[in-house]
């Protein structure tokens, strides 16, 4: 008996910083990128595989797994069923530490792989069940990753709401975005606690950046849903130079951003939480997103992306 569960990356439009500030966070799910695990019925303890860490998933697990025991042994709980009997071998196109949702990804195909292993239909559940795996993994996510991930539907996310019809964002044209990895893994806690500083040390500069980031992702939700791909590229430039003051892009990334208008995008910005990661471009057409693939070539991996009503 074999059973497997997928999930796609994610990325962030617009409003990451904002969003741990009260604001909203614009997020896609990114399927360029996937994980996948493979819940495999064998004798003994439960088991992961994973090109990260293998062992047993227990209360016991260590750093490199322990989001995902814990999301894993809850999964179990929620089925009321033992947690032995399985192996999950785990695979991901996800890099990590790329800012790409890979930590929520391979939680949330876990997590699908088990409850699709028991017969059951993976539903809303999977979401909290995630938020557990991140939890355990960063401390206070806000959420977004494993929100959308789960969703898999482009979202308007707010720390604490619950997802609601209103937070789904359709989308209103096609879009075609291209993301470029710098090569460098993204420091989220370092980043996060530079905006934090620079709010302390800059009150005023720091509220007018944060308050435009906020507007901005409003800006391209609204742009987003009417399919209006020059107003959304308004919004990612608008959002890049906001980041910029907030002290969280590096020069790789700005040189990817560069390249990216250089060649005709309609925005460029770095996506996530910056001081590394990724950037990402909006081209005009599926034709266009192969000239950024192509600009992007000084890029670690380039990945292109459609959005479609
Ligand atoms: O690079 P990521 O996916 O960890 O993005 C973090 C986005 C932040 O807004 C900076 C933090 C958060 O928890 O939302």
């Amino acid at each position: 008996m074999t059973a497997t569960g997928v999930a796609p990356g994610k990325v962030l439009l617009v409003g990451e910083h904002g969003v741990v500030h009260g604001g909203v966070a614009f997020a896609l799910p990114f399927p360029a990128v996937e994980a996948r695990a493979e819940l495999r019925a064998e004798p003994g303890p439960l088991r992961l595989e994973s090109p990260i860490w293998s062992g047993i998933l227990d209360a016991d697990t260590p750093p490199p797994a322990a989001g995902l025991a814990a999301a894993a042994l809850a999964t179990f709980a929620l089925l009321d069923r033992p947690a032995t009997g399985w192996v999950a071998h785990l695979e991901a196109s996800i890099p990590l530490g790329a800012g790409l949702g890979s930590s929520a990804a391979t939680a949330a195909a876990l997590v699908r792989g088990i409850l699709l292993a028991h017969g059951r239909v993976p539903g809303d559940e999977v979401d909290a069940l995630v938020h557990l795996a991140e939890q355990a993994a960063h401390g206070t996510p806000s959420g977004v990753d494993g929100r959308v991930i789960t969703v898999g539907q482009p979202i308007a996310f707010r720390r604490g709401e619950t997802l609601d019809e209103t937070q789904l964002v359709p989308t209103g044209a096609v879009f075609n975005l291209v993301v470029g990895y710098t090569g460098v893994t993204r420091r989220t806690q370092v980043a996060v606690a530079r905006v934090t500083a620079f709010k302390d040390n800059e009150p005023v500069a720091a509220h007018a950046a944060m308050e435009a980031i906020k507007a901005l992702a409003w800006e391209a939700i609204a742009a987003w849903r009417a399919g209006d791909a020059v107003a959304v590229g308004t919004c990612l430039d608008g959002a890049q130079a906001q980041l910029e003051r907030l002290g969280v892009s590096t020069p790789e990334l700005e040189t990817l951003i560069r390249a990216a208008r250089d060649a005709g995008a309609l925005g460029a910005k770095l996506t996530g939480a910056g001081m590394g990661g990724c950037m990402l471009a909006l081209a005009r057409d599926a034709t266009h997103a192969d000239e950024l693939v192509r600009a992007l070539a000084g890029a670690a991996t380039v990945w292109k992306q459609e959005y479609r009503p």
